[in-house]
């Protein structure tokens, strides 16, 4: 068993007086792809903004328990963001380019970070952008605006934004709901690309998604994890018949 890349311990998080994740412990394997899932408002963005800290500007929230990354908290005062933020990305359900050019996307990250200029950052756009598969089809038009592309990619793009800075994790919460059948699965592959050198956590509530390309899997309900495993056994025989209602589509 390889040491989790990241970690919760009997973690609890509530908004004001609502009790959202509940007693949650789970551990991400590395370097593969870990799908949550469960039915809306169960607490799946809740869980993977944890990761990044993103919950922190909610106003009223509060937690306990522990979250580790490689072994060492993330939770507490004293912890660097921005630095646990270069390591975390996150990608979002609406694609969220910067209303920049394409170019000035990627760079933005290495820049604010001190990672490089001139002819390394040039390099390192260019790598972000042949990882995800978009240099090829952008590289004649860094210039243009990022927003006068089609949604897939952006959604790429935001990826590529992300890559720039090295991360260790990338967070994507429902990152194909905003697209179609066949950009979705272009997006997939990408993932499937992507796992050899990142720890991915998806978030989705297309079931067939979490199955075609997760290895692990947790089924939320109600702000608990019901159940976390490997995705082929979850899928097949699921030890908690809440998963296996959920599965099968009896509610959700
Ligand atoms: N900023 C917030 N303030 C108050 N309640 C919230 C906030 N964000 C989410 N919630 C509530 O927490 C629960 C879990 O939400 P969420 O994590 O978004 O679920 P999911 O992603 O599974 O749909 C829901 O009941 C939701 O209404
Ligand atoms: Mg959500």
């Amino acid at each position: 068993m390889t040491a989790p890349k990241l970690e919760t311990r009997a973690f609890n998080l509530w908004y004001g007086n609502f009790h959202a994740l509940k007693n949650v412990s789970c551990s991400i394997p590395p370097r593969a792809i870990t799908a949550i899932i469960g039915p809306s408002g169960c607490g799946k963005s809740t869980l993977v903004r944890v990761f990044n800290r993103m919950n922190d500007t909610i106003p009223g929230v509060r937690t306990s328990g522990e979250v580790l990354l490689d072994g060492v908290p993330i939770t507490g005062e004293g912890v660097n963001l921005r630095a646990l933020r270069k390591k975390v990305g996150m990608v979002f359900q609406r694609p969220n380019p910067f209303p920049l050019s394409v170019f000035e996307n990627v760079a933005y990250g290495p820049r604010i970070h001190g990672l490089c200029d001139g002819d390394g950052l040039h390099e390192r756009v260019r790598r972000s952008l042949e990882a995800t598969g978009l240099w090829e089809a952008l590289k004649d038009s860094l210039n243009d605006s990022a927003l006068s592309l089609p949604p897939e990619q952006q959604q790429r793009l935001c990826i590529s934004r992300l890559l720039a800075v090295e991360p260790e994790v990338l967070l994507m919460d429902e990152p194909c709901s905003a697209l179609d059948p066949i950009a979705t699965a272009k997006i997939e592959q990408l993932m499937l690309s992507l796992k050899s050198r990142y720890t991915i956590v998806i978030v989705t509530h297309n079931m067939q998604q979490a199955a075609r390309i997760s290895d692990f899997c947790g089924f939320m309900l109600l702000g608990e994890m019901i159940e976390f495993g490997e995705t082929g056994p979850m899928f097949t025989r699921p030890k908690d018949s809440r998963t296996e209602e959920y599965i099968t589509g009896r509610y959700g």
